[in-house]
């Protein structure tokens, strides 16, 4: 059976108090077409995970966060906790974007290190991976993500989601095709099976890089790709709202 999708939004650095219009109009698309077929989530800055939670309360909305500590308290300034995370209302928090494994030289062993303090406090982790351009065009692509994916991923703890975004494909308008996005999505898949055995097959792997309105139900229809995770389309209520009705349209 197929697994259930999942459209996250990664707000990034971008929204502000003024964004209570934006979270209302997909919470209220969200309270009236739903379902349990596709799962939705929205990943704000820290300082608006308490009110997306407020604004949408009692939504089917899960809110999460962008980043966590892999610690659960101390002297790490700047730092956020997952125990924080998970009292002030998050369900799922974002490990190992490639914006932090790129800006603050996160390693794969740390994104991992993450993930297991997100699951020890109660929070899925959205762990991810993905590939460079010179990466791609060198013909290393599938080796470095499943490098990537063997070293972020806890290995004793299946309750994790992952999201596969191509480095050159976010924010840039460059989707990868849909071959290689199949492609990747099954050897990704087998990769979890490897680790995780029958467990790995309910692992969600969501999709993300340059995932808009228009190209959404062709990519959420490839198989093994069980969602997006989607950046600057999740700023944009008519966006956003299309690209989980897609997820709904597929999901029928
Ligand atoms: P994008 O970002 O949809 O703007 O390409 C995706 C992401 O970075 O998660």
């Amino acid at each position: 059976m197929a697994n259930q999708k999942y459209i996250i939004g990664n707000w990034k650095m971008n929204g502000s108090l003024n964004s209570k219009g934006l979270v209302s109009e997909i919470d209220d698309f969200c309270r009236s077409k739903l379902g349990d077929k596709v799962a939705v989530g929205i990943c704000p800055p820290f300082p608006l995970i308490g009110l997306v939670n407020e604004w949408s309360w009692e939504s089917p909305i899960n809110v999460g966060a962008q980043d966590c500590h892999f610690k659960e308290s101390g002297a790490h300034t700047g730092d956020v906790s997952a125990v924080l995370l998970k009292e002030i209302g998050a369900k799922i928090v974002i490990v190992g974007h490639s914006e932090r494994r790129a800006n603050h030289a996160e390693t794969s062993q740390l994104v991992c290190d993450k993930a297991k303090a997100a699951l020890v406090a109660g929070l899925k982790p959205v762990i991810c991976v993905g590939e460079t351009d010179e990466e791609r065009k060198s013909g290393n692509a599938i080796k470095v993500v499943l490098n990537q994916i063997e070293q972020s991923c806890p290995a004793e703890n299946a309750n994790i989601i992952v999201a596969y975004e191509p480095v050159w494909a976010i924010g840039t308008g460059n989707v990868a095709s849909p071959q290689d996005i199949l492609e990747m999505h099954n050897e990704i898949r087998a990769k979890l099976i490897e680790i995780y055995g029958q467990d790995g097959q309910k692992i969600q792997i969501l999709y993300g890089g340059s995932v808009n309105a228009k190209n959404a139900e062709e990519i959420l229809q490839t198989q093994n790709v069980d969602g997006a995770l989607v950046g600057g389309a999740s700023l944009k209520a008519p966006d956003f709202i299309a690209i989980i009705d897609a997820a709904l349209k597929v999901s029928n």
